[in-house]
C-alpha cells in the first residue's frame, strides 16, 4: 500500500507562539538522502517535532520548516554541504502542533568508500539563548527582504550585515553560540 510522503505543504497552517526547549544534554539527530528526504532520526526528534515515526520516515526535511526562517539560510546550507563542507546555523523549526523549537544545527554530507555523497546528516543541540535573541531580529529583516525582493535582497542584506560587523557567516555563528 502506498503512503503519503509528507513535506512542507503538509505542515500546520496555523502557527502558534508556543516554544519547546531542548534539554542541555539532548541531541536531535537525523539523516537524509541526497534530496533531503529523511532516512533516519532519533527519538529526541520525534519528541520535539511531534510527528510520528511513520510520518517522518521518507518525509522531506522541509516538513519542519518554520515561516520565520529566511530562505537564504537554507541556500547557504545546501551550497556548503553539496560542496562537502559543514554548515552550522540557528534554525527555528515548526512542530506538528504549530509551535516551534530553536536548535543550533550542524549539517554535513555522508560519503561512500569512493568518496561519493550518499546523503546528509544533522546533529542539533540546545542553542545559546543570547544567540536566539540576536538572530531573531536579523531573521525577521531577512524574511522581510525576501518578501519584497526575493533571495537576492536577503543575500545582499546578509552580506552587508556581515561586512558592517567585519565578520563572516561562520565566525558570527560560532561567536553567537559561545555567548
Ligand atoms: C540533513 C538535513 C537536515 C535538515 N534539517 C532541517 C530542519 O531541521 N529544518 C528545516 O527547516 N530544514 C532542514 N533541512 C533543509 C530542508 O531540506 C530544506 O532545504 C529547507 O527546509 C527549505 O525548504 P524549501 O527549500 O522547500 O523551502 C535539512 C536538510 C538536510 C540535508
Amino acid at each position: 500500500m502506498s503512503r503519503k510522503i509528507l513535506s512542507k505543504k503538509d505542515a500546520p497552517k496555523t502557527i502558534i507562539d508556543d516554544e519547546k526547549f531542548l534539554n542541555e544534554n539532548d541531541f536531535i539527530v537525523s539523516k537524509t538522502d541526497t534530496k533531503g528526504f529523511i532516512t533516519y532520526f532519533n527519538k529526541t526528534f520525534i519528541d520535539m517535532c511531534l510527528y510520528s515515526q511513520d510520518e517522518l520516515l521518507g518525509a522531506n526535511h522541509n516538513l519542519t520548516r518554520h515561516p520565520d526562517m529566511p530562505k537564504i539560510a537554507f541556500k547557504l546550507c545546501w551550497q556548503l554541504i553539496q560542496n562537502r563542507q559543514e554548515f552550522f546555523g540557528f534554525v527555528k523549526n515548526l512542530r506538528k502542533d504549530g509551535g516551534y523549537y530553536w536548535v543550533f544545527a550542524y549539517i554535513t554530507a555522508s560519503f561512500d568508500t569512493s568518496g561519493n555523497i550518499i546523503g546528509y546528516y544533522s546533529v542539533r543541540r540546545k542553542p545559546s539563548r543570547k544567540a536566539i535573541e540576536a538572530v531573531t531580529p536579523l531573521y525577521k529583516d531577512l524574511v522581510n527582504a525576501e518578501r519584497h525582493g526575493g533571495m537576492e535582497a536577503s543575500e545582499r542584506l546578509l552580506m552587508d550585515f556581515l561586512d558592517k560587523n567585519d565578520t563572516t557567516y561562520e565566525k558570527l555563528v560560532t561567536a553567537l553560540q559561545e555567548m
